[in-house]
């Protein structure tokens, strides 16, 4: 074997993995190998700035429990996660843009019917969300699932704020009817920070970025023979669209949510009148 040599460093370790059986596995550790070790280089890191590396990701593991993943939170605000979310999910302008799933889809959503309410506790601006589920060319795709949830107007999750918001405040699981169509109600969500009294926190802090999302609903859409999309629905008016601290938001993810004032309309939606009203169509590609 080759000696280790600063000039030869990335060669050498590479050659260690050559007898890797897995083919991509040697691939993608030889890959690691050459991008850190220029890193290193380009940057010329200091000891104490690898010791301090080493430290970071040591307390960032620690910060990991049954409910918090700072690792992936780190993969997040590096934009790492959305790299890999938009590479796997590439559209070709055929369907719904993907985005991050986020921590908080950590309970499965209820069952509900088409026109129910998310907002369990109805406190917040009520928005009545429609929308129509389609295959690539438009075909609608009766019964998708469409698996919905969303910070309150204070920008929490339900499971942020146990004995405050009642348990599976909004969180919906709905079935499109048979022409592919969902709508339910629900409250207009707030911006909110993600997680940031850990090493993440600490990142963000030392960087002067701000942990904050601009306001958004989630969706998990599936149907039977076409590949589901993990997406979120953006409001228009929210302050952090332009510096989202994951880079979630996809220009063609954004709606405004117009109020309406109409009476007549919000008795047929079951909502007080004025409220807020969404369009979101969501489009598949098979399988
Ligand atoms: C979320 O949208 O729920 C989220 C996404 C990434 C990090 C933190 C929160
Ligand atoms: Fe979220």
């Amino acid at each position: 074997m080759e000696l280790f040599s600063e000039r030869r460093s990335a060669d050498v370790v590479a050659a260690s993995f050559a007898a890797t059986p897995d083919p991509r596995l040697r691939d993608v550790l030889t890959a690691l190998v050459r991008h850190l070790h220029a890193f290193v280089k380009e940057v010329e890191l200091t000891e104490e700035e690898w010791s301090a590396a080493i430290g970071f990701l040591t307390r960032t593991g620690q910060q990991c429990d049954d409910v918090r993943q700072e690792f992936v939170l780190l993969s997040d605000v590096l934009g790492v996660s959305m790299l890999v979310e938009t590479i796997n999910h590439r559209t070709g302008g055929a369907s719904t843009e993907s985005t991050v799933l986020g921590p908080f889809h950590m309970v499965e959503s209820p069952p509900r019917e088409l026109g129910d309410t998310i907002a369990l506790d109805g406190k917040g601006e009520p928005c009545l969300i429609t929308g129509q589920v389609t295959g690539p060319g438009g075909e609608p795709l009766p019964g998708a699932q469409v698996d919905v949830w969303q910070a309150n107007a204070d920008g929490f999750y339900d499971v942020q704020q146990p004995g405050v918001q009642p348990e599976l405040n909004l969180r919906g699981l709905f079935t499109a009817d048979e022409d592919g169509r969902f709508w339910f109600r629900t409250i207009v969500p707030r911006y909110y920070p993600i997680p940031d009294d850990g090493p993440v926190g600490e990142l963000l802090a030392a960087t002067g970025r701000h942990p904050n999302r601009p306001a958004h609903v989630h969706f998990i859409v599936t149907a039977p023979g076409h590949r589901p999309v993990t997406t979120h629905l953006f409001v228009d008016d929210s302050p952090y669209l332009d510096s989202d601290a994951v880079f979630g938001v996809k220009e063609s993810l954004v709606r405004s949510f117009p109020v309406v004032d109409d009476a007549r309309r919000a008795a047929e939606a079951g909502l007080p009148n004025p409220f807020r009203t969404v369009h979101f169509d969501v489009a598949l590609l098979r399988e």
